[in-house]
């Protein structure tokens, strides 16, 4: 099974617009660390009832009306990254140049790294997902998945992580029990030692769901390390993955895009 466009899609985001530095010396607002999971094309109530989903949503806090933006999957992982779907309406391939999450997080100082399983940059294109060119700095924050063993190891994940699971992890191609049994084992061996100093949040979500009308995906905030999130809650607030960026922008106050971030919710915390 090959990763289709979108994983690889994401990718697409060609910066060129350069931003002055900023010097950011506050502490970040809530937390310190961020890792945003992403699932697969699974119903809200699906994923809510499956025994794996449902435990780790208890150990913190359930989004219970959260929604993806748009179908098929790739605009949705644009969407959380630019701030807008930027017309993008299939999973095929494409080349943008709009600027994203990664121009302010690197504008602002704080350091993010994309992690995919089964990832392997592609040698024959010059261009890298969200990046410039195969080997600029910014491409090689794009990794496999493998990495984030060596970083945990050297105690250097960085505060913005960004993990995507292969296409059966996911749960895109064996469905949602299967997903739920990876996730478990995941989130047990992942979320250990160096992986979980100070305040650590880790986002569980999905791009999409099945394509049945309201778009609702399961949403978990699962606090780790020093980090306030009130367990066992849920928050019935409308929130989408618009309100997932601004909540990344808000915690390191990085400004925003001037897309639909401007007006979205963050996350409520505790
Ligand atoms: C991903 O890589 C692993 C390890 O090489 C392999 O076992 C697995 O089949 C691959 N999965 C997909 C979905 O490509
Ligand atoms: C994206 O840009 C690369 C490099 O210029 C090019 O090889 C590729 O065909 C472009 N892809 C699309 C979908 O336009
Ligand atoms: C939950 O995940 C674990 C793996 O950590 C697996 O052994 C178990 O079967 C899963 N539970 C269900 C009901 O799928």
């Amino acid at each position: 099974m090959v990763l289709s466009g979108r994983s690889v899609a994401a990718a697409l985001l060609v910066a060129t617009v350069s931003l002055l530095a900023i010097t950011v010396d506050a502490t970040p607002l809530w937390f310190d660390r961020i890792y945003v999971l992403i699932f697969e094309n699974t119903d809200y109530l699906t994923a809510k009832a499956d025994p794996n989903f449902s435990k780790w949503a208890a150990k913190g806090k359930l989004l219970t009306n959260y929604h993806g933006v748009a179908h098929p999957s790739q605009p949705n992982y644009i969407a959380m990254v630019a701030g807008s779907t930027l017309g993008v309406t299939t999973d095929a391939n494409v080349n943008l140049s709009n600027n994203n999450l990664v121009d302010l997080l690197e504008a602002a100082g704080v350091s993010w790294r994309s992690y995919s399983e089964n990832y392997t940059q592609l040698s024959s294109s010059p261009n890298c997902n969200l990046a410039t060119t195969i080997g600029s700095a910014r491409c090689n924050n794009i990794v496999p998945a493998t990495k984030l063993a060596v970083d945990k190891a050297n105690n250097a994940i960085p505060q913005v992580v960004l993990y995507i699971p292969n296409q059966c992890n996911d749960g895109h191609d064996p469905g949602v029990t299967y997903a739920g049994t990876y996730l478990d084992s995941f989130m047990t061996s992942t979320f250990t030692g160096n992986a979980i100093t100070g305040r650590t949040l880790v986002v569980i979500t999905f791009d999409e769901n099945s394509g049945t009308s309201g778009n609702q995906i399961y949403t978990a905030l699962v606090p780790f390390g020093s980090l306030s999130i009130t367990v066992g809650s849920t928050d019935n607030t409308n929130f989408n993955h618009y309100s997932l960026l601004k909540t990344i922008e808000q915690n390191f106050g990085t400004g925003n895009l001037g897309q639909n971030d401007v007006t979205a919710s963050p996350f409520n915390f505790p």
